[in-house]
């Protein structure tokens, strides 16, 4: 189960990409927004979060128009790992290396072709669990 959200600057991408893991038999909750009306990032920010928390979702993607505000919001949450990325390299690295729970994508940065690329990507990529990562994300954890 995938969790996504996005406020009204990354509507339009969070709904080609809802169709995308459709497409593939991958089960979403989309939590929204339902329209290019103006609200608030943290708001689904929160709401993608707390569903990865609580394990009901295994992965979250949220999407603004730059990625920035709604991955900064998904960030102070405790347990959060929230990657913005606009290249693949980038997608398959945190995963590998930050165990990131959550992509955040600017609806106004990249492409729709980039960006199910950039999806497919993260979705994908398993975390090495190697124990220099997992040290380094736990170091995270305790800090915060
Ligand atoms: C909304 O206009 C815009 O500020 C928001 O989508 C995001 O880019 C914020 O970081």
């Amino acid at each position: 189960m995938i969790a996504i959200g996005s406020d009204h600057g990354g509507f339009l991408l969070k709904q080609e990409i809802v169709a995308h893991l459709k497409e593939q038999g991958i089960e979403v909750i989309d939590f929204g927004c339902d329209s290019a009306q103006s609200v608030d990032y943290p708001v689904y920010a929160k709401k993608v979060a707390n569903s990865v928390l609580k394990k009901e979702a295994t992965l979250g993607i949220l999407i603004c128009g730059t990625g920035i505000g709604i991955s900064i919001a998904a960030n102070k949450i405790k347990g959060i790992r929230c990657a913005l990325c606009h290249d693949t390299f980038s997608a398959r690295a945190t995963r590998e290396h930050n165990d990131a729970n959550i992509l955040a994508l600017g609806g106004r940065v990249v492409g729709a072709g980039l960006a199910l690329c950039i999806v497919n990507e993260f979705l994908n990529i398993p975390f090495s669990h190697d124990p220099r990562h997992i040290n380094r994300i736990s170091q995270i954890e305790d800090k915060f």
